[in-house]
């Protein structure tokens, strides 16, 4: 195995409250395709939806459990921050702010970070979706002038597309803990603490080709989140095979890391575990892919099951409909507001527990 196991973003999953809802805002508004319409394998009675970028590139798949059942999720230790999409330059990130909030979709920005020009929104189930593009040699009133400008867009223009995942952002306590856990068990040894210039400490992972991927805010006295909808669930790293993915399984068997072993997912291979700050993670293999049972050109338009849940398949379409039949979709949503600035933690103020007496 080389040093580094981990190849950068496999996926990232996170909760909906509403399939359709959550379908529409990510296929229609930010332009993504979907790739996989199926069922959560550990809980078949609902909805697993992947979307992607249109050639459906590892590193671009977000994808969403539906559980309408469930509260509102918020960030904290083991409920990660927040997403980002990478766009090509700054005046495509223009283009994003004035199509967003041409269809009342409230985004908020420019914001100057270390790793780009960048723009946030909420999803439907409040989940923060960053939008970067790269620095260059702009100044950041450069980019305020820029988005100041309105201009009609009226659909998704080729050049805007959402590339890649950016970066995943997760909270964690502290910077030796979270990277000594990753440089023993996943081999990522390239990392770099940033400061930025709101005094936030940032631990970012590094790939080969020096691209961030992954970033931790470090708080010290950061307390749990909570999964529910608009949270994220896990955070997946791709590897390149089952080889790489076994050699992390042992790393973790012989520190006595509790874990999933290695899961057949039928479109990939998964092995679960969480980091020392509880967040869920996954490893998962670049193969076979989400062609195996598809062909390209009509991925994600049926619901597809794995082998092992067809003869499942009417009690299960049953149960979706009846779950649909429950949760009507609204469109369009409203939008929580997002924070003045959306790199924050809390998100939210803290949830009081006391009893009303
Ligand atoms: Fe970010
Ligand atoms: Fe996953």
């Amino acid at each position: 195995m080389s040093t580094s196991a981990v190849r950068g973003l496999h996926h990232v999953t996170l909760v909906t409250g509403n399939y359709q809802v959550n379908s529409t805002f990510y296929v229609d508004v930010l332009g993504l395709r979907r790739v996989k319409l199926s069922v959560n394998q550990d809980d078949v009675y609902h909805r697993h939806a992947f979307y992607a970028n249109p050639n459906a590139t590892v590193g671009s798949t977000i994808t969403f459990f539906e559980w309408p059942h469930l509260p509102q999720g918020y960030p904290g230790l083991g409920s990660p921050h927040h997403v980002a999409y990478r766009v090509k330059s700054v005046e495509c990130l223009g283009l994003w702010y004035w199509w967003l909030r041409g269809r009342s979709v409230p985004a908020v920005g420019p914001f100057e970070r270390f790793y780009g020009f960048s723009i946030y929104v909420r999803d439907p189930d409040g989940a923060i979706v960053e939008i970067v593009a790269p620095k260059e040699d702009m100044t950041v009133d450069y980019v305020r002038d820029l988005l100041s400008k309105r201009v009609e867009v009226d659909h998704l223009r080729e050049e805007m597309k959402l590339m890649t995942f950016d970066h995943a952002t997760l909270i964690g306590l502290d910077a030796d803990l979270v990277s000594r856990f990753y440089e023993k068990f996943l081999g990522v040894s390239k990392w770099a603490g940033v400061r930025d210039d709101m005094g936030k400490a940032y631990l970012v992972a590094e790939d080969e080709d020096n691209n961030t991927y992954l970033h931790y805010m470090l708080f010290v006295d950061a307390e749990y989140g909570s999964i529910g909808t608009g949270a994220i669930h896990h955070v997946a790293f791709a590897v390149n095979d089952e080889q790489d993915q076994r050699t992390i399984m042992r790393r973790l068997n012989s520190a006595r890391v509790p874990n999933s072993g290695v899961v057949d997912r039928f479109w990939f291979r998964s092995l679960y575990f969480r980091d020392p700050d509880g967040n869920l993670l996954e490893v998962a293999t670049l193969g076979p892919g989400y062609t195996v049972d598809e062909p390209p050109e009509l991925l994600g338009t049926r619901l597809v099951l794995p082998p092992w849940l067809e003869s499942r398949r009417t009690a299960i379409e049953g149960a979706l409909a009846e779950l649909d039949s429950t949760n009507p979709a609204r469109w369009p949503p409203n939008f929580p507001a997002l924070p003045e600035d959306p790199e924050v933690y809390p998100l939210f103020p803290p949830r009081s527990n006391t009893l009303n007496t």
